[in-house]
C-alpha cells in the first residue's frame, strides 16, 4: 500500500468508526448469526495475489460486521463491561503504528517509563498503598498466575523453580471465584485437587471460618497452605470477600494473599464507593482491569505487588542477548510477567487518564452505579420480580418469580424471558446460578449507558411477559 492510500484509508476508517459510535444503537447488541455463518463466507486458503483495501473493507462490512456482538452498545449488560473510549482507540492506533516491542527498557524507553508512571497514577487513584508497585499485564488471568507462581516460590525459597514440587501445596478461593483461578492453579503445577473451594455466606462472599477450617485441615494432613485468592466483585454477583478478616488468617498462617478485583477495582476511584477495599493494604498482590470498566481498550490489566523483588526472582531469566548497559538503572518489564514480548499498553492508559481526568472516570462510575440502583428499584417495586444477591456497585441479579411454581419451572421461565429480551436486539443480558437459583444479570458499565437504557430492559421484560403467555 502506498502512502497516499494509507492516508486515504486511515481517514476513511476513522470516519467509519465515528459513524459506528454515533449509530451504534441501530445494531443488534448480540450478534444474531448461527455457528458457521461467518466461516462459509471465508475462503479456505489465503489469496495468492494481494487484494485492494476497498475489497477488504467491503468484506469487513459485509461478512464480519454481522458476526459482531457490540460490546460498545449502551444496551450491553452481559457478562461484564469491556468499554473503550475515543481517546483509547486513538492511542491504540498510534501503538499499532509505532509497532513497538516493549520487552525491555532499551527497546522502548518511553514505554517503560510511561508504564511506571501510569501504574503510580492508577495506584493512587484507587487508593492502594504507596508501597505497592505495578505492572501492566495482558489480563487478570495472567496476573493471577504470576501471583500463584510468586506465592509458590516465596514460600519454598525458590525451590520449586529450581527442582520442582517436593510436597503438596494448596490454594484457597471461594466457590464464586473466577474460572481463571482454577486455570492458574493447574498451570502453576499445584494440581486442581489442591484448590480448596471455600463455601460462601448468604451474600456469596467467602466464609472466613470455612477458610480457616480448610487451612487447619490441610496443615494436619501435611499439605502446605500457599495462597488465598480473595475476590472483590465476583463475576456472577459482584460479591465482596471480607479482605480484612481473610488477611488476618493469611498472616496467622503465613499465606500469600492475592486479591482479584478485575471488574470492581475501577469503582475504587470514587472514595464513596471504596468501602470494599478495606484491608487491601495487607495483600501481597492485587489485580484490576482498566480494560473492563475504565474506558481502556482490551487488553490492559493492572497488577500490583507488595514486594516486586519476589516477582522478579520468580520470573527473571536473562540470556546474554537481552543484557544492556542500563539494566541496573531501569525496569525491564519482561521480568515482571510471563511473556517476553510486550505491547505498548501504557499509552492508551495515559490518553484515557488525561482525556477524562479522575473526575471524568468518577462520574462514569457514579452514573453506572446510579443506573444499576435505579433498575434494582424497579425490580424491588414489583411483586413478581425478586433480587437474588446484594446489589453491589453496578450489577443486579434478579429473576421473574410470579410465585406458586417450582424451581425447575422458574428456570425455564426465566431462560425464555432472557432469550426474548435478547432477541429484541436492543439489549443483551446474561445469566448465572446463585445458590442453585437461575438468575438474570444486569451488568452496567458501557461508556454510553444511561438510565434510559436500563429502563428499556425493564420495558422489554414487561412486554415479554405480557405478550407471550410466559406465565
Ligand atoms: C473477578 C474476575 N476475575 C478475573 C477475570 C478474568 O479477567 P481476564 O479476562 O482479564 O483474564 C474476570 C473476568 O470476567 C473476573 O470477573
Amino acid at each position: 500500500m502506498d502512502k497516499d492510500s494509507f492516508r486515504r484509508h486511515g481517514h476513511e476508517f476513522i470516519d467509519w468508526l465515528a459513524d459506528y459510535f454515533e449509530h451504534i444503537e441501530s445494531y443488534p447488541v448480540k450478534s444474531p448469526v448461527k455457528p458457521g455463518d461467518i466461516l462459509v463466507h471465508l475462503p479456505e486458503s489465503a489469496p495468492e495475489k494481494g487484494e485492494s483495501m476497498d475489497e477488504i473493507f467491503n468484506d469487513f462490512k459485509e461478512i464480519i460486521m454481522p458476526g459482531i456482538s457490540h460490546w460498545q452498545h449502551p444496551g450491553w449488560f452481559a457478562y461484564f463491561p469491556a468499554n473503550n473510549s475515543p481517546a483509547s482507540v486513538l492511542a491504540e492506533l498510534l501503538t499499532a503504528g509505532l509497532g513497538s516491542q516493549c520487552m525491555i527498557w532499551q527497546t522502548s524507553p518511553a514505554a517503560a517509563e510511561l508504564e511506571e508512571r501510569m501504574m503510580e497514577w492508577l495506584r493512587d487513584l484507587i487508593g492502594l498503598p504507596s508501597h505497592m508497585t505495578g505492572v501492566i499485564q495482558d489480563t487478570a488471568s495472567t496476573a493471577t498466575l504470576c501471583a500463584l507462581l510468586s506465592a509458590r516460590e516465596h514460600l519454598t525459597n525458590y525451590a520449586v523453580n529450581a527442582s520442582g514440587f517436593t510436597g503438596p501445596m494448596s490454594v484457597y478461593a471461594s466457590a464464586e471465584t473466577h474460572s481463571s483461578i482454577e486455570k492458574g492453579v493447574k498451570i502453576a503445577g499445584f494440581g486442581k485437587d489442591k484448590l480448596r473451594v471455600i463455601d460462601t455466606l448468604n451474600d456469596m462472599s467467602m466464609n472466613p471460618e470455612a477458610l480457616e477450617a480448610a487451612i487447619v485441615s490441610d496443615l494436619e494432613n501435611g499439605i502446605t497452605p500457599t495462597c488465598v485468592i480473595a475476590t472483590l466483585g465476583t463475576t456472577s454477583s459482584m460479591a465482596m470477600d471480607p479482605i480484612e478478616l481473610i488477611a488476618q488468617i493469611c498472616s496467622k498462617y503465613n499465606i500469600w494473599l492475592h486479591v482479584d478485583a478485575a471488574f470492581a477495582g475501577t469503582a475504587a476511584v470514587c472514595p464513596e464507593h471504596r468501602w470494599f477495599m478495606k484491608g487491601v493494604e495487607k495483600a501481597d498482590s492485587f489485580v484490576f482491569n482498566p480494560h473492563k470498566w475504565m474506558l481502556t481498550n482490551f487488553d490492559c490489566s493492572a497488577y500490583y505487588v507488595k514486594d516486586h523483588d519476589i516477582l522478579l526472582r520468580t520470573l527473571s531469566i536473562t540470556p546474554e542477548y537481552l543484557k544492556t548497559k542500563a539494566d541496573n538503572q531501569v525496569r525491564n518489564y519482561r521480568d515482571w510477567g510471563i511473556q517476553l514480548g510486550r505491547r505498548f499498553r501504557a499509552l492508551k492508559l495515559w490518553f484515557v487518564l488525561r482525556n477524562y481526568g479522575a473526575e471524568g472516570i468518577r462520574k462514569l462510575v457514579n452514573d453506572h452505579i446510579d443506573a444499576a440502583r435505579h433498575f434494582a428499584g424497579l425490580i424491588e417495586s414489583s411483586d413478581t420480580f425478586e433480587i437474588l444477591a446484594p446489589v453491589n456497585l453496578s450489577l443486579v441479579c434478579f429473576r421473574y418469580n410470579p410465585g406458586t411454581i417450582t424451581e425447575e419451572q422458574l428456570l425455564i421461565l426465566n431462560q425464555s424471558l432472557l432469550d426474548k429480551i435478547n432477541d429484541s436486539g436492543q439489549v443483551y443480558l446474561t445469566h448465572t446460578s446463585l445458590k442453585g437459583k437461575y438468575a438474570i444479570r444486569l451488568s452496567v458499565g458501557q461508556r454510553t449507558t444511561e438510565k434510559r437504557h436500563v429502563e428499556k430492559v425493564w420495558e422489554l421484560l414487561q412486554e415479554a411477559i405480557n405478550s407471550s403467555g410466559l406465565v
